[in-house]
């Protein structure tokens, strides 16, 4: 384990005014982000897709890091040029996403585990020899009557754990992402206990595993109103409850802390982030590991004419790079949606 890469590349991924894009759908779920825009989800149609984002002029100004499926690690431009190094060219660092997805919990209906450390060990030994200079995994946490159960949390941190500390190993470093996710009824505070509980067993697990936290980033659900919450709190409580939440279970040690967008809209997203920034300074850089915030209108706007849109889909996405980047500094304002 090389301490002093793994703690240059996170800081890195996090450095001032630039961000984290999640593009590492896996083959189910890019089939439905490809099927709300009527793209058939064609080996070439998602290589296309991929090629149009990642090589958005300027992108590296706002986005550090991209994070990619398995199979886009190992695809290229049009032109025969390994996406990994017209990353690297344009000074985003690649990143894979290794989980094997998140699986019903045997013995805990309605729950789940996120499962793929078996082999893990070779596998990441692959992706850094094709390039990845970081990695992801997805713990996903289901608010519900009864849930999560102890046991849900506990068995998605020790998976989170046990994969950071191979991923360390491999000089790899580590997202480690606990999701809570926002669909419910729930309201903020339900969402603030659980983000805690699950956020302490996280870091409890990454100390038992010998995890370093300068070499990891998290990445963080933000504290929210479920989706079918009849009273939604305000973006002053989200960005609030959510610094308190990290604040109370975040060791100032971790490298950095980035948020998903988990089915915020985009421009939600950019300003929950805006306002957590404007309140600071904090004792980690506060930025964004975008999905669907960062892709949503631009996949849009392709969709409707891959062969001709593409420079307006890019349009698109840089400036919602560079909304995002601006409220990682806590910099961001609207008349920015318009410019
Ligand atoms: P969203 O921002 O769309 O939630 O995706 C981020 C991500 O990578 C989830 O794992």
């Amino acid at each position: 384990m090389n301490v002093e890469k793994l703690a240059q590349t996170a800081q890195a991924m996090v450095a001032e005014g630039r961000g984290i894009l999640a593009i590492d759908e896996s083959s189910p779920t890019i089939k439905k982000r490809f099927k709300q825009v009527k793209l058939e989800s064609t080996e070439e149609n998602r290589r296309a897709y991929r090629e149009m984002l990642l090589s958005t002029a300027g992108l590296g100004e706002f986005i550090s890091g991209a994070i990619l499926f398995d199979e886009t690690l190992r695809q290229s431009t049009s032109d025969g040029v390994r996406f990994v190094d017209q990353m690297k060219e344009a000074g985003i660092l690649p990143g894979i996403k290794v989980d094997k997805g998140a699986h019903r919990l045997a013995g805990h209906p309605g729950e789940k585990v996120t499962e793929g450390l078996d082999g893990l060990r070779p596998r990441l030994a692959e992706y850094a020899e094709l390039g990845a200079e970081f990695a992801k995994w997805r713990a996903v946490i289901t608010i519900g009557d009864g849930t999560p159960s102890s046991a849900c949390v506990e068995a998605n941190a020790h998976a989170l754990a046990r994969y950071a500390a191979l991923c360390q190993e491999a000089d790899l470093v580590p997202i480690v992402e606990p999701e809570v996710l926002m669909n419910g009824e729930h309201d903020l505070d339900t969402c603030f206990e659980v983000t805690e509980a699950t956020l302490r067993s996280v870091f409890a697990a990454l100390y038992e595993q010998n995890v370093l936290l300068e070499g990891a980033v998290l990445k963080a659900s933000m504290v929210i109103s479920g989706d079918r919450c009849p009273n939604k709190a305000n973006l002053q409580e989200v960005a609030e409850g959510t610094l308190q939440c990290l604040y109370n279970s975040v060791p100032a040690a971790m490298a950095g802390v980035v948020f998903l967008s988990g089915g915020q809209t985009e421009v939600d997203a950019t300003r929950h982030l805006n306002a957590m920034n404007q309140i600071g300074p904090h004792p980690w850089p506060l930025s964004f590991s975008y999905g669907r915030a960062l892709q949503h209108s631009a996949l849009k706007k392709w969709g409707e004419n891959p062969a001709d849109n593409v420079q307006e889909a890019q349009e698109i996405l840089l400036r919602r790079a560079r909304c995002n980047g601006q409220a990682a500094m806590g910099q961001y304002e609207a008349a920015m949606e318009s410019a």
